[in-house]
């Protein structure tokens, strides 16, 4: 990771670079010269069909937030825990639980959310990055080597999943000595019932819930830190007061305490998520693996494939390792109108060097790669950085 130092001599730290995230549209409607709201955004994660966000009364714009607004409880029941601590995002509990701890050795997925690694790293941790996310895999540290292990479950972009009693077994072996395991829940609340929520009064169990994917409300910026009262405080001490605003603390509790609405979303995008796998399936797109809100392939052709869709106007997340694309929901029938003509359009381009000729090599490229099922599959080859980041 290159650091780069700002312009201005002075006290100023060295800084990583911001890493690459998915959903910046501006940059390929500039790229590609096309308005802004002609696109088709599939470049993320994010719920297509969020919450439907109420007006928000007027004191919670005027007034200071106060804690004693029924958020806390709302959230608690409805990830089944006595107690958490709201933040500004997960993101803010990425970025700040490394400085929680001494410099240590932490395993992070070697394919995932990088803002994890580069938040370890920037707070002077050793990085073990994990083939996979998983320690004691090929050529990766062991988890008797780890002080913290970072797990992202289920994975972005790989959608791989890790059933229950492995993730209590690693933690286990992590606490006893003093270890944490830290576990990214962002992509969780489509499948409740593999959260660890539920174990994290132990000592050294950390988990990360997010407003951001299911919810389809990532500009609110609300997420959760479920852990031991001690954990909690001393992020609540680090983030300091106000960490969310009160328009967010406002919105969040309506949405957490939808139970109808959770629930037949989480049918609706279950049901989106198979038709969007069976779609790309059609166009020799076969996932690699995936989660109710997008799918991920693997394919030498990622760049071409991302181009043409993008000269069509529709917005994919493009990975280079392993190359690979990743497919959010559509949303509305129009959108999957769009999708399938665009990958109607590449297959049927002239054969040669054509994009349809893309397709056919990756129908091929494909074939070969196993898809994950959605617990414990089989480990990938190998280690691979990435150098840019799968929001
Ligand atoms: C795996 C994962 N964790 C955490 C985040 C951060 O989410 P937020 O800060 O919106 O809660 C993201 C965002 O893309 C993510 O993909």
């Amino acid at each position: 990771m290159t650091a780069h130092r700002l312009p201005t001599a002075g006290p100023l730290a060295l800084n990583p670079p911001p890493l690459e995230h998915g959903g910046r549209l501006r940059e390929a409607a500039a790229r590609y010269r096309i308005p802004f709201q002609d696109w088709l955004d599939l470049s993320t994660g994010i719920n297509p069909d969020g919450w439907p966000v109420p007006e928000v009364p007027g004191a919670a714009w005027a007034r200071l937030p106060e804690e004693d607004d029924g958020l806390e409880e709302t959230a608690a029941r409805c990830y089944g825990v006595p107690a958490l601590l709201p933040v500004a995002g997960s993101q803010a509990a990425i970025q700040t639980l490394p400085e929680l701890r001494v410099p240590g050795r932490v395993g992070v997925p070697a394919v995932g959310y990088q803002e994890h690694a580069q938040a370890w790293q920037r707070a002077g941790h050793t990085l073990a990055p994990l083939a996979d996310g998983v320690p004691g895999g090929d050529r990766g540290a062991g988890l008797d080597d780890l002080d913290v292990l970072v797990v992202i479950n289920p994975n972005n972009p790989t959608g791989r999943r890790w059933p229950v009693s492995t993730l209590l077994d690693w933690h286990a072996r992590l606490a006893a000595r003093g270890g944490w395991l830290l576990v990214d829940e962002a992509f969780m609340d489509t499948t409740p019932r593999h959260s660890l929520a539920p174990y994290t009064d132990r000592q050294g169990l950390i988990v990360l819930r997010s407003l951001g994917k299911f919810y389809g409300l990532a500009g609110v910026r609300v997420g959760f830190v479920l852990g031991t009262a001690d954990l909690r405080e001393a992020l609540r001490s680090r983030l300091g007061p106000w960490a969310l605003s009160g328009p967010a603390r406002h919105v969040a509790r309506l949405a957490l305490s939808d139970s109808p609405w959770q629930e037949a979303t989480r049918a609706s995008l279950r049901r989106a998520s198979v038709r969007l796998a069976a779609l790309l399936s059609d166009y020799g797109l076969v996932p690699t693996g995936g989660t109710d809100l997008f799918q991920w392939i693997c394919t030498a052709e990622a760049p071409a494939i991302q181009d043409r869709l993008a000269r069509q106007g529709i917005w994919v997340r493009r990975f280079d390792a392993p190359a690979s694309l990743r497919f959010g929901l559509p949303g509305a029938e129009a959108g999957w109108a769009r999708l399938e003509s665009g990958l109607r359009c590449l297959a049927s381009d002239v054969p040669g060097d054509g994009p349809g000729d893309v397709l056919r090599q990756t129908a091929g490229a494909t074939a070969g790669i196993r898809p994950f099922s959605s617990v414990a599959p089989p480990l990938a080859p190998a280690p691979v950085p990435v150098p840019g980041d799968p929001r």
